[in-house]
């Protein structure tokens, strides 16, 4: 209703930071799952919580790919890159996905509708650790891996375990031992079990999930009742700092759940 699109659900949002043990949860109204235009305020939302929350000068923003990064990135604004110097990076290598949701196309359009600058890491989602390991020395490479391990700024979404399975194309054994291994949930290229138990890593350059920690500003953005398993599982391991940005419908099935 309109009192909730005008003052959000203070209640509820601090009862699910509580239930998740993160300090933030923010949370628009309706359900992205059935209405598109969700994911936009979800966007919206973004935009200007990092507005206000950004120290002025340079930040270095890393991001991750998928539908709702993608979508996000649309409606960041120049508001954002006022006082501010705005470099985006791609989290993790993810070349191998559709080239709209990779994260090279997330920053470049984040950095498009900013006014900031992005860079591009040209590297496949899925290589065995002896393709990667000279990579890491490349010229092309190398910097933007420098860039990634200075992020002050990590954005990122959280998957369902084995539609993101099926999304990459991963082997039918490694389907195999999610299954057996009960994965849920996915992000930066980690499958987690219910408890937050890793249970599988692709082998990807960037960013690792224990780099986080360090990081003063995270925002997991990952909205629909049907992500709710996903989000519990991840958010064992979401260092405390994060910012969970999500709808109505995944806090309702979350909160049920508890
Ligand atoms: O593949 C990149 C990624 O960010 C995953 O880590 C995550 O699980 C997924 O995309 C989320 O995708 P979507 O927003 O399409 O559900």
């Amino acid at each position: 209703g309109l009192m909730s699109d005008l003052l959000g659900f203070p209640k509820m949002e601090k009862k699910l930071a509580s239930l998740l043990a993160i300090d933030h949860v923010l949370i628009v109204p309706g359900d992205s799952d059935e209405q598109p235009p969700v994911l936009k305020r979800l966007g919206q939302l973004l935009n200007n919580t990092l507005s206000l929350l950004l120290p002025d000068g340079r930040n270095v923003i890393a991001a991750m790919g998928g539908t709702t990064m993608a979508a996000v990135a649309k409606e960041f604004t120049p508001q954002l890159a006022r006082q501010r110097q705005l470099l985006f990076v791609p989290a993790r290598g993810g070349v191998g996905e559709l080239v709209d949701i990779q994260a090279n196309a997330i920053c470049s359009q984040m950095a498009q509708n900013t006014g900031g600058e992005h860079r591009s890491l040209y590297v496949p989602e899925n290589v065995s650790e002896r393709t990667y390991e000279p990579l890491l020395k490349e010229p092309s490479i190398k910097p933007v891996l420098d860039l990634i391990s200075h992020a002050n700024v990590v954005i990122h979404s959280i998957g369902e375990a084995m539609t993101m399975a099926s999304r990459r194309q991963m082997s039918d054994d490694v389907i195999a031992e999610l299954e057996q291994k009960q994965a849920v949930a996915e992000a930066f290229g980690y499958f987690f079990d219910e408890t937050g138990q890793v249970v599988y890593k692709i082998p990807r350059i960037g960013l690792q999930i224990r780099d986080l920690n360090d990081i003063p500003y995270v925002f997991a953005v990952a909205a629909g009742a049907k992500k709710a398993t996903a989000i519990r599982a991840y958010m064992h391991n979401a260092p405390h700092q994060t910012w969970f940005i999500t709808d109505e419908s995944a806090a309702n099935s979350l909160l049920k759940g508890a």
